[in-house]
């Protein structure tokens, strides 16, 4: 196998694409209006609509939190929010310039309540503002709600909004002529109990098809083209079962720590951060059947058919990891332990790794690995297709066994793309076998577009399509799937934390828990920056 592959960049150009239309009137109301999810995401979301000419004609957006400011004082830190994503480099959001024109029509756009989420009055207010954003704003009395809080607020807000009259849609033949959405952030409950209760308080106030359970993985362009990659073509079905996979890997590695987030995720850990919503996405785009049509109902029935058929995981077949002190891409880096608002003595896991199975006909015996953890080696997303071997090879001196594997990778982020390697002959007189990588990246073919994974998500919401939210059956089953590993890990505290250094590949037991199976994990390195896949298998 070669050290290094050559980079062979064709810049090639895309098809046209289908133009998008804008959505029709509403006004968009966020609670948390002064959070870092608001400043960081969901304005420059807004921002980059209203760029590309997406946004309503006929658009308001409501801030509401309990900070004392007017709407002034709220656009002017949200512009300066915008202002330091410009030439940064660093920050997923980085943008060229702010485009004054594209700012100014969200600016005109913009009002301010302060308020507290659990006082009824804040709801009264509410409801006499939107009333007027009626004629002033021309919103038709549409009204898209993100929930921008902390999940703690999600159950009050819903109610308090029911409350006041604030989730009544006129209805007419089962479609609603005046809209009311929700958008409810992740995390969505913290076990199955709380998911189920959370449920069923808001179901109580809303009917399913107004309930949007976003997973902002779902709005990442390179997991919404794996259905695409799978269905539109006749190459990869048929051999996308048990017959020809051995296993699939699915890893979301970061490198930084938890930031200034250690209050949220002491108490939350890696586990529930990350796997029964991000990682199960990924896993479902990679094993639903097709889905009889693209629309939301047969896309997500497909999907709640995989989490509805994934064995509840056993205890013995996760592992859990915290990181100690290290160096990450070369910057020593303290102990998780060491971070703000993280207790000195805390047991909370920062990797998980696991294996499942999928009970149905296409994945009988295919393991799913998954692992996923902060303070790693590398920055990688990606879902890594390990093929089965050839039956026979008939090369003088060369064993199956030690042919390197056939891997497909979907690489999800950095550099987005799909690689497949596989076996050719190395040029020369004897018969001498080395497996190369063929490689797209989607830079190479289509012109990056500033976006930070929102768009697309409130885009949908506005023209009422579910297709990339869950619905309540979906959170629960997730949620039933990790419930044996959260419980024994409650009961039993792990004993040797920290145990893998920032800046490594995890915790050993990780690759114990592979080893045991005859397999290995994939190295953390992003094999579609151009280094060689090394699928260092020693099966
Ligand atoms: C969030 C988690 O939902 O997703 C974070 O709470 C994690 O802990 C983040 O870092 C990863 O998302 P992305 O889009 O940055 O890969």
């Amino acid at each position: 196998m070669p050290d290094s592959l050559p980079q062979r960049t064709t810049k090639v150009v895309a098809p046209p694409r289908r133009e998008a239309k804008p959505p029709g009137p509403c006004a968009m109301v966020i609670f948390g209006a002064g959070g870092d999810l608001t400043k960081r995401l969901l304005v420059p979301a807004l921002y980059n609509l209203s760029r590309t000419g997406l946004l309503p004609e006929h658009f308001a957006i409501v801030g509401v939190d309990a900070v004392d400011q007017d709407a002034a004082a709220w656009s002017k830190s949200l512009r300066d929010m915008l202002q330091s994503f410009v030439g940064n480099a660093a920050s997923e959001s980085r943008i060229d310039a702010v485009d004054d024109t594209a700012w100014q029509r969200l600016t005109d756009a913009m009002s301010y309540l302060k308020g507290d989420f659990n006082d009824p009055g804040l709801f009264e207010k509410l409801h006499a503002h939107l009333h007027d954003l009626v004629p002033t704003r021309q919103t038709q009395g549409n009204v898209l709600f993100y929930l921008a809080v902390a999940d703690r607020f999600f159950g009050p807000i819903v109610e308090n909004l029911g409350h006041a009259g604030l989730l009544d849609e006129e209805l007419r033949d089962e479609t609603p002529r005046r809209w009311r959405r929700v958008v409810i952030e992740k995390p969505f409950g913290h076990d199955l109990d709380s998911a189920r209760a959370l449920n069923t308080r808001i179901r109580r106030a809303l009917r399913e098809e107004q309930i949007y359970r976003i997973d902002h993985f779902l709005g990442k362009e390179t997991v919404q083209s794996i259905m695409a990659f799978r269905f539109a073509n006749g190459l990869f079905e048929p051999i996308w079962n048990r017959d020809r996979i051995d296993h699939v890997q699915i890893t979301v590695a970061e490198t930084i720590g938890v930031e200034h987030r250690g209050k949220f995720y002491d108490i939350t850990g890696a586990l529930r951060d990350m796997v029964p919503n991000h990682v199960f996405q990924l896993l479902a785009m990679v094993a639903m059947e097709p889905p009889a049509g693209f629309h939301a109902k047969a896309i997500r029935n497909r999907k709640a058919d995989v989490f509805a058929a994934l064995c509840s995981v056993q205890p013995g077949d996760a592992v859990r990891g915290q990181y100690g002190p290290g160096a990450v891409l070369g910057k020593k880096v303290s102990a998780y332990r060491e971070e703000p608002d993280v207790a000195h003595d805390s047991n909370t896991e920062t990797f998980v790794a696991m294996r499942l199975a999928i009970d149905n006909w296409r994945w009988a015996g295919v393991p799913f690995y998954l692992r996923t953890g902060k303070r790693l080696a590398g920055r990688m997303t990606e879902i890594a297709i390990r093929f089965k071997p050839a039956p026979y090879a008939p090369f003088d001196e060369t064993r199956v066994a030690t042919l390197p594997p056939n891997w497909l990778v979907l690489h999800i982020q950095p550099n987005e793309g799909i690689s497949l390697q596989f076996e050719v002959k190395r040029p020369g007189p004897v018969v001498d076998l080395a497996a190369v990588q063929m490689a797209f990246h989607y830079d190479d073919w289509f012109p990056r577009e500033p976006n930070v994974g929102y768009e697309t998500l409130i885009y949908d919401v506005m023209t009422g399509d579910q297709t990339l939210f869950n619905r309540a059956d979906m959170i629960e089953e997730t949620w039933r799937v990790v419930q044996p590993v959260l419980t024994a890990w409650a009961a039993g505290p792990p004993r040797h934390f920290p145990n893998y250094a920032s800046g490594s590949d995890g915790p050993d037991a990780a690759e114990a828990l592979l080893r045991r199976d005859h397999r290995a994990w994939r190295p953390l390195v992003d094999a579609n920056a151009g280094a060689a896949s090394q699928g260092h298998d020693k099966a």
